[in-house]
This record gives structure tokens, C-alpha cells and sequence, in this order.
């Protein structure tokens, strides 16, 4: 590859890193696409550079859950209009329930996050009135570890192996694009594409 487009991977990469870290990057929240069609947000947890996985918190009972085991391809869409860069990624889902960084990523979130894993139905099914699916009395509550430690059963880790990616940049002089293809090993090559 070019000593450009080397890069850009690497501000790709510290663009998709920062905006794990941070709650104020446009690309902590991403567009989410299974190959069943369906697409929704979700808040971007982690990303692991060396082996280019993006890591989400999902909650095991959904039907995106359901999806993936069918089908692992997926696509992730995320942009930032203050950097004016797309990103539009390919890539391979699992869904990781039991394994110790599951584990890890649990006890590192919050008691008033994990409380969301309390609904008593899936994520999607009827509900029959409005609701917000959790127990009575959790409604309203920071709950403690005990009171939410039932829930670890409905929580997942989702990563998703970006094998292509596909940057957009927005200039005045004139748009950029590229698409750059990740192997197995993690050698990276890159092309140059009409925007
Ligand atoms: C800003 C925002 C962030 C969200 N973050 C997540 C998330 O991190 N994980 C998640 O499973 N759902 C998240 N959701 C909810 C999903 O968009 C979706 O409604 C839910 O996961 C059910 O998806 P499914 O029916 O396709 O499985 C978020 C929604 C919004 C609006």
C-alpha cells in the first residue's frame, strides 16, 4: 500500500478507537445491519485494532442474536459530520455469551446499564400495553449487583471481524474514496475508488 492510504487505515482505525472510548464521537453509535436485511443503532463498545473487531453489548434474547447465528455477515455504517468521513464496513458476527470477556464486560458497565437486561420479555416481542418490560421493582432504581445479577444470563458480547471497509471523505477540492480489504492475517490492501 501507499504511504497515503497506510494513512488513512491508521486514521480509520484511531477514528473507530476513539469513538469506543467516547460517548461525543458521532461514531459511538453505528448502524448495524444483519443478512436478514434488518438494521438498527448501537453503541459502539470496543475496538480492537490488531485484529480489526468491533465489539458491541447486545442482549442475547434478540432477534439480531438470532440472525447472526444463521448468517455471520454483516454490515456496519457509521459517520462523522464534523470529520466528514464515512465508514461502511463488511464483515464476520459472533455472539459471545459465556466466554470470560463477556464476563469482563459485564462487570465493567454500570448497574443502571445492566438493568436494561431485566426486561422480562425479548427484545421485539408483543408486549400487549405500554411498557418498559422491567420488573416493578426496578423501575425508577440505580438496582445493586445482586438485583441485577439474574440479568447476566440475557447479556452478549457482539464482534464483528471488519474484512472490507469503505471510506468516504467529503472535501470541497473534490470527494476521496477508497476501499481497503483486511486477510485473515492481517495484511491490508487498499484500491482507490471513484467517490
Ligand atoms: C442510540 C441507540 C443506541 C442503542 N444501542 C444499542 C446497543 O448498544 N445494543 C443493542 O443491542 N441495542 C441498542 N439499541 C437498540 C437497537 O437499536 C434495537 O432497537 C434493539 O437492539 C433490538 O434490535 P433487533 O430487534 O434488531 O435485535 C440502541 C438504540 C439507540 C436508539
Amino acid at each position: 500500500m501507499t504511504d497515503e492510504m497506510n494513512a488513512i487505515l491508521q486514521q480509520v482505525f484511531d477514528h473507530l478507537a476513539r469513538a469506543a472510548r467516547s460517548r461525543h464521537s458521532a461514531m459511538h453509535t453505528a448502524v448495524v445491519a444483519t443478512a436478514d436485511g434488518n438494521m438498527r443503532t448501537m453503541v459502539l463498545r470496543g475496538f480492537d485494532r490488531e485484529n480489526a473487531v468491533l465489539r458491541f453489548n447486545t442482549d442475547v434474547r434478540s432477534p439480531k442474536v438470532a440472525a447472526i447465528r444463521q448468517d455471520q455477515a454483516m454490515r456496519v455504517l457509521a459517520y462523522d459530520p464534523d470529520a466528514k468521513v464515512q465508514i461502511r464496513m463488511m464483515g464476520q458476527g459472533h455472539v459471545d455469551d459465556r466466554s470470560p470477556a463477556a464476563d469482563a464486560a459485564w462487570a465493567g458497565s454500570t448497574t443502571f446499564a445492566r438493568r436494561a437486561y431485566l426486561t422480562q420479555g425479548a427484545p421485539g416481542e408483543l408486549a400487549g400495553c405500554e411498557t418498559s418490560g422491567l420488573p416493578e421493582w426496578a423501575e425508577g432504581i440505580n438496582p445493586s449487583e445482586e438485583q441485577v445479577a439474574p440479568a447476566r444470563a440475557n447479556f452478549a458480547l457482539l464482534m464483528v471481524r471488519v474484512t472490507r471497509f469503505d471510506w468516504l471523505y467529503l472535501s470541497s477540492d473534490g470527494h476521496r474514496r477508497a476501499q481497503f480489504d483486511i486477510g485473515d492475517d492481517g495484511t491490508v490492501s487498499g484500491t482507490w475508488l471513484m467517490p
